[in-house]
Order: C-alpha cells, then structure tokens, then sequence
C-alpha cells in the first residue's frame, strides 16, 4: 500500500445473510471498528437489507453499499433497482461487473461500464470488478484480459476515474481459498495503476479480492499498489473481517 493512499476494506456478502444473523454481524462490526484502525470499512449487503444495513451503520464508521445495480434510471425493467433508489438507503458503493454477474449473468464489460456510469450519475461510487478465469491464466493471457474489461470504463474519463475504485479478483481465487500471491496480485495491480495513470487518474484505489483472510491480508497490502480488499466469505465473520482491516495498520 502506498501511505499516501487509504486502505478500504470492503465486505461483499454476495447472496448471504438473514435478518437475524445479518444483526449479530452488523453488531459484532460496529462494536469492533476501531480495530480497523486507519482502515476504512465497508459492506455490500444483497437489496433486502439495505434498510437494515443503513439502520445498524448509521453514525458509525462503516459505510454501506450494494452489489449491483441497473444501467437504467427508471422505466419497465422488472426486477432491476437504480442507482437512485440505492442513493434513498444511504448506499456509497456499487460494486459492478463482479465476476459471478459477468459469469452468470452475461454482463459485459461495456454494460459494466454503463452500471458505473449509473452510479456515478447519482453521486454513488462504484467499485468496478475485473478478473481473468484459470484458463486466461494459464494462457497467460491475463494481462489481455484484464486490458479488455478495463477500455470501456476507461474511456469513461478522468473525472469518473477519480471517482470509483477498481477491484482485481482473478476468478481463480475467489471463494476457492487459493490466493493470488502478492507478487501475481501486484503486478495485476501494476498494469491497472499503469492504464489508471494514463487515463489521468493515477489515485484511483484498487482493491485485491479472492480469499482473502486474516492470514494473507497483511502480505497483500504490503504490496504498493494494493490499496484493500473486496473480502467475500471471511466477511461473514465480524471476527475475520475486522481482523484483516486491523492488517492494514
Ligand atoms: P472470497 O470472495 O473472498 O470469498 O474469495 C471475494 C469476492 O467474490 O468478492
């Protein structure tokens, strides 16, 4: 991490939680934050939960966000949700084009592009998720890949770069327990600070997410361009979450 950078620690819940369960962790987080340290701390809860999330957060020093949302303002999109009706719960972050939603759900990366765009709009901050799979790997074809999914957000500017953060997640790591190592994360995060610094937004955070736990978090953030995590299953766990934010110190 570089020092002159702040480190965001951010939860993605992905579809987990219940009403009770989601209490205790919302709880056990505030109760705890200050272990974060100079760490800022955040969580993407599914829609349902938003209220919940802004009514145990608010006045804390967690932020809230949530883990998709649609290109469209309003309209007849059954089941989609805008950044503006986000922006009513008091969310600050979007995540886009996480990995599970490029996958399974047949986003691109100019409609990622256009969900950030969305979130901007409305003053929201995405946090736009690349990653390449185990075969984009192993044809060490990562860097091409990640390349791709970049161009259409950053063709979006400099002014929206400064606003959002970018997330690398190599498909190959995330809820598989195999970390990328620093160095292979690093030199991800080196190739995206490259294209953010040519684009004229060198400041913008980038966040390494794939297992990362309380026992890899203090090696990844040592790395200069690694400036937090996007943390799934160990952010369940108030005890893990927090544990990798106080890594951060
Ligand atoms: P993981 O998930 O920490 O469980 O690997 C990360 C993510 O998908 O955001």
């Amino acid at each position: 991490m570089n020092p002159s950078r702040s480190c965001l620690v951010m939860g993605n819940w992905k579809m987990h939680g219940n009403l009770a369960d989601n209490a205790v962790l919302l709880a056990g987080l505030v109760a705890g934050a200050q272990r974060a340290g100079h760490a800022q701390l955040a969580v993407c809860v599914p829609f349902p939960y938003l209220v919940q999330a802004q009514q145990a957060l608010s006045g804390s020093a967690i932020s809230w966000g949530a883990q998709d949302v649609s290109v469209h303002a309003h309209g007849a999109y059954t089941g989609e949700v805008s950044a503006a009706m986000l922006a009513d719960f008091g969310v600050s972050w979007v995540l886009c084009g996480h990995s599970e939603r490029r996958a399974l759900h047949a986003e691109t990366s100019s409609v990622v592009a256009a969900k950030a765009a969305a979130a901007l709009s409305v003053g929201l901050t995405p946090v736009v998720c690349v990653g390449e799979t185990l075969s984009d790997r192993d044809a060490d074809n990562a860097d091409c890949v990640i390349a791709d999914q970049l161009e259409p957000v950053l063709a979006l500017g400099a002014d929206a770069l400064a606003k959002m953060v970018i997330a690398y997640e190599p498909v190959w790591a995330i809820g598989t327990g195999r970390t990328a190592s620093p160095e292979q994360a690093q030199a991800i995060h080196s190739l995206i600070r490259a294209a953010l610094v040519q684009h004229g937004s060198g400041a913008t955070p980038i966040l390494y997410g794939g297992s990362v736990k309380p026992a890899n978090a203090s090696a990844l953030f040592a790395q200069a361009d690694i400036d937090g995590a996007l943390v799934g299953g160990a952010s369940l766990v108030a005890e893990d979450f927090l544990n990798i934010a106080a890594s951060a110190a």
